[in-house]
């Protein structure tokens, strides 16, 4: 098998699953700043001790984290183990800079493991190649590194290789201690701090042993780059292509242009980490536009949640997956399994595929009879995904004007505001 149909075989049941939340979840959400607070402000380790020293999420009940994404319609979660910090929200042997060592007193990752696996949603974790916390990573003169200008730092021993080797190890523990892990998301290379310098091939090697099924984004490589996008991509790139804040005009293909598994990762506000005065939410309709933009283009969309310091998802994020929820309970099946369709973007919308079923995403109403213009006596039957209502095909005397399959909507406004789909099966 080529590499290209291997990884085609492991990503099948991530590209049907299509819908995922990201959960960027730290001692950064007590500064409640930004992920990035110690690298923003160049915060010593010694400043930056107090949010470790504090840590009680004393809400945190992942149970509650993990309806909230079933309910949503999401099939997969990514967790960050460990951000760029180096806080481990989970216990490992190699380091005392863990969950288990603040007020919190336990191993976060274990019981978010638990609940959502419970709950039939498939398990990823975030794992941060950079570690500002470890003294054996590059500090001064750093790109990122919050101790960059700080000369005290210029002449500090590190050790490159001991921390390839605790990265090495850390990767080992997620991928031994916590049964099946479904994605392992790895963030991120710059500069030279890319692929071998990670000792990537060997440390895909291992997660491939331990974990055979589960998939990796492409981060150990430059993203810039586009390795991953060469018809034989280096090993280290992974399985999935991972633009971040942007869907890509025409999906992502490779140098051949075959398509490649890819996922959009998107912040519903307008940071990752728990920023208390940020409150610049996408909507639900956003939410769901978005859902149905990344599958007609052949991809998936990871939405993240910033929950608090006491461990809560804000309520704002709640309302609207909750509503993002409500449409997906009708119209779910427009999106799982589904994929690009081979047909041009229509005026009013997206169509998204599965099999000889074709799904029209009505955005815009537009006026009169309602009509898909490629597909004139390819229709078999039309039916409102909504509550499985027929919508009945008809030909207009004026079609002569312009040809296509018409069907009767039978409203001025759509039946749904967010995206009214209608469900075409082909003859
Ligand atoms: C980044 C950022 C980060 C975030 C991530 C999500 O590159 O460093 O804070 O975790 O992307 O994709």
């Amino acid at each position: 098998m080529t590499f290209y149909e291997q990884r085609a075989q492991r990503t099948k049941a991530f590209q049907e699953d299509r819908f995922g939340m990201f959960i960027h979840w730290g001692i950064y959400a007590i500064p409640a700043r930004h992920e990035w607070v110690r690298s923003l402000e160049q915060i010593s380790n010694e400043d930056y001790q107090q949010f470790f020293d504090e840590f009680n999420p004393v809400h945190y009940n992942p149970a509650e984290w993990a309806a909230l994404a079933k309910k949503a319609g999401m099939k997969y979660a990514v967790l960050t183990t460990k951000h760029h910090d180096g806080f481990c929200l989970f216990d490992s042997q190699y380091t005392d800079y863990k969950a288990t060592n603040t007020p919190a007193g336990r191993d976060l990752v274990r019981e978010y493991v638990d609940a959502f696996r419970a709950a039939g949603i498939k398990i990823g974790f975030y794992y941060s190649l950079i570690d500002w916390h470890h003294p054996d990573y590059p500090a001064y003169g750093d790109a990122i590194h919050p101790m960059r200008e700080n000369e005290a730092y210029k002449d500090r021993p590190e050790n490159f290789d001991n921390y390839v080797e605790y990265l090495h190890n850390q990767v080992r523990e997620l991928c031994t201690n916590y049964g099946q892990i479904d994605v392992m998301w790895f963030d991120f290379s710059y500069d030279d701090m890319e692929g071998e310098k990670w000792q990537a091939t060997k440390l895909i090697e291992m997660l491939r042993e331990l974990q055979p099924t589960c998939i990796i984004d492409n981060r150990l490589g430059q993203t810039n780059k586009d390795e991953a996008l060469l018809a034989e991509p280096p090993f280290y790139s992974g399985d999935f292509y991972s633009p971040e804040q942007i869907i890509p005009s025409q999906g992502v293909t490779d140098a051949l242009g075959r398509p490649v598994p890819w996922e959009c990762c998107m912040t519903l506000n307008d940071n990752w980490g728990y920023v208390a005065k940020d409150k610049n939410y996408k909507t639900a309709q956003n939410v769901v536009h978005m859902l149905v933009e990344c599958v007609s283009k052949g991809g998936n969309l990871l939405i993240n949640v910033g929950p608090n310091a006491k461990g809560e998802i804000p309520k704002e994020t709640v309302a609207v997956l909750q509503e993002v929820g409500e449409w997906m309970h009708n119209n779910s099946d427009s999106i799982y399994g589904c994929g690009r369709a081979d047909l041009p973007k229509p005026e009013w919308g997206r169509y998204t595929q599965r099999g000889n079923k074709i799904y029209a995403h009505i955005f815009e109403r537009g006026t009169a009879a309602f009509r898909f213009d490629d597909l004139q006596g390819k229709v078999k039957k039309a039916r409102l995904l909504m509550d499985g209502s027929e919508l009945q095909l008809f030909e207009p005397w004026y079609s002569r004007y312009q040809p296509g399959a018409f069907v009767d909507l039978g409203t001025a406004d759509l039946p749904e505001s967010m995206g009214t789909v209608v469900e075409l099966e082909l003859k």
